[in-house]
């Protein structure tokens, strides 16, 4: 390919993209909330397991990929395995426009409750459930000019412009230079906030119930959650990683990058459940009530909201505002590496122009995400969807029902990745990429590691896994065991 296809500047610019495409709403809104649905510490236990004896060899599998390629997703199945394991990529760029349409507006909602928590009245609000409510549900009402621009459609429209405008830019001045800058504010402001939490009253609680596991709650949802949500939050088993690996230069370490990358993931997820398990049991121990935290989805636009209302007009708008600019630093990080991919495509594959593809698809997936917008209760079709799922009176709403569609195709596609590098591509070639920038390799523990992991465990596991997650989806878990 080309050389003006972009390249990363050097190492660290390539793991501070990586980790700010891993770093996100995954991290900060879906890690909490899962972990306080499965029993705190033994989620926390699973989720490790699966980083490191599924997803590590895995994000080194992808990145190899990309780097010996080359070439977008699509570009390096078809390069290293013909044309037919070009539709994995395919797949992989089609699974990445649907997480980025129904993300975004997460985002949106994000983006909202920074402006309205920094600069309006958020906070004076007595039920932050009904508020959540009725602000996911805001789009109904946009005829004047002032609620258009209150509404979730703008919020979330302005965050895919930004997403687009960044993406727009190029690798090294726009994703790379995004990422210096967001990565570091968003430690910063993460680490403050976990400072001001442990020394709230009852904070030791909360760490407790997140730190110490009983293995009592460990239940086979457990295992699936888990699973799924470390491929996601890796930005694993879609292409992410083989578009970034490919901007990556032939002197930089594979190996080493991937384990940096993981560790960064890995503790923001930790130290995100780590600033939010102590809010809530200050919130338990205040108003005198149990489970606060288990109530999913909205854990961080309920609880949060009411914990910096408590703190108080000043403070709280500071520590509130502070909290969700995180939120949306690092949901901005992800949401132009899912833009990159299909755009990555069309530029090495197609042939076509960055800037106007850049801004043609940031329009289609805004207009894809709709929907999951209107499915909050605006819609009641979308919000109880008929087909969804097969078993079970509750039904989902749109949003979560792509949401769970795409988790379940990053498994499924880190499974076919597995596959193709050992059955396909070969493992010795995977092997041969890492070395050229790793001399003391071909002899370290590492490669015998991979080679056993991504050959025999990542396939099978993952297949079987892919199977049963599947089949819980659609079938139920009672009428599975
Ligand atoms: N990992 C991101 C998060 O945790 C989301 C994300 C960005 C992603 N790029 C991806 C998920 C690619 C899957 C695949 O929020």
């Amino acid at each position: 390919m080309s050389e003006n296809r972009g390249n990363f500047s050097g190492r660290i610019g390539f793991i501070l993209a990586a980790a700010g495409s891993a770093v996100g709403l995954g991290n900060i809104w879906k890690f909490p909330y899962l972990a306080g649905q499965n029993g705190g510490a033994v989620f926390l236990v699973v989720y490790l397991v699966c980083v490191f004896l599924l997803c590590y060899p895995v994000m080194v599998g992808e990145i190899a990929i990309g780097r010996a390629a080359n070439s977008d997703a699509y570009g390096s199945y078809k390069k290293l395995g013909g044309k037919g394991w070009g539709a994995l990529g395919i797949f992989g760029i089609l699974a990445g426009i649907f997480i980025l349409s129904f993300y975004n507006v997460v985002a949106g909602w994000a983006f909202g409750y920074f402006l309205k928590i920094s600069f309006g009245d958020l906070l004076a609000q007595g039920e932050f459930g009904s508020f959540f409510g009725a602000f996911v549900n805001d789009l109904s009402n946009i005829d004047s000019a002032g609620k258009l621009f209150n509404s979730n459609l703008m919020y979330s429209f302005c965050f895919m412009m930004l997403t687009a405008i960044i993406v727009s830019q190029g690798i090294q001045k726009g994703i790379e230079a995004a990422n210096k800058i967001m990565m570091p504010a968003l430690y910063v402001i993460l680490i403050g906030l976990i400072i001001y939490s442990l020394t709230l009253p009852n904070a030791m609680s909360g760490v407790k119930f997140y730190l110490v596991p009983d293995f009592g709650e460990l239940r086979i949802q457990t295992v699936f959650d888990g699973l799924k949500q470390a491929f996601f939050s890796l930005s694993l088993g879609m292409g992410c990683l083989i578009t970034y690996g490919s901007y990556l230069k032939k002197s930089d370490n594979i190996t080493r990058s991937a384990a940096v990358i993981s560790i960064a993931d890995t503790s923001v997820a930790f130290l995100a459940g780590l600033m939010v398990f102590p809010l809530v049991h200050f919130l338990q121990y205040k108003l005198g009530v149990a489970n606060v935290g288990t109530q999913g989805p909205p854990l961080i636009f309920i609880v949060l909201p009411q914990i910096f209302s408590e703190m108080g007009p000043v403070l709280g708008r500071i520590v509130g505002g502070s909290f969700f600019l995180l939120v949306c630093f690092a949901a901005l990080t992800s949401t132009i590496s899912l833009l990159e991919v299909p755009v990555a495509y069309f530029v090495d594959s197609r042939k076509m122009n960055r800037t106007k593809m850049v801004w043609i698809l940031a329009g289609v997936i805004f207009i894809l995400g709709l929907p999951s917008m209107m499915s909050q209760g605006m819609i009641e079709l979308l919000n109880k969807l008929p087909f969804y799922p097969l078993i079970g009176e509750q039904k989902g709403d749109f949003l979560s029902f792509v949401a769970d569609m795409c988790d379940i195709s990053l498994v499924v596609g880190g499974c076919l990745m597995s596959i193709f590098i050992s059955r396909r591509w070969k493992i010795k070639n995977m092997h041969d990429e890492i070395e050229i920038s790793d001399k003391g390799y071909s002899t370290s523990f590492l490669k015998k590691y991979l080679t056993f992991t991504i050959s025999y465990i990542a396939p099978v596991l993952l297949g079987v896994l892919s199977i049963l997650v599947i089949l819980e989806k659609f079938f139920g878990l009672a009428n599975l065991i």
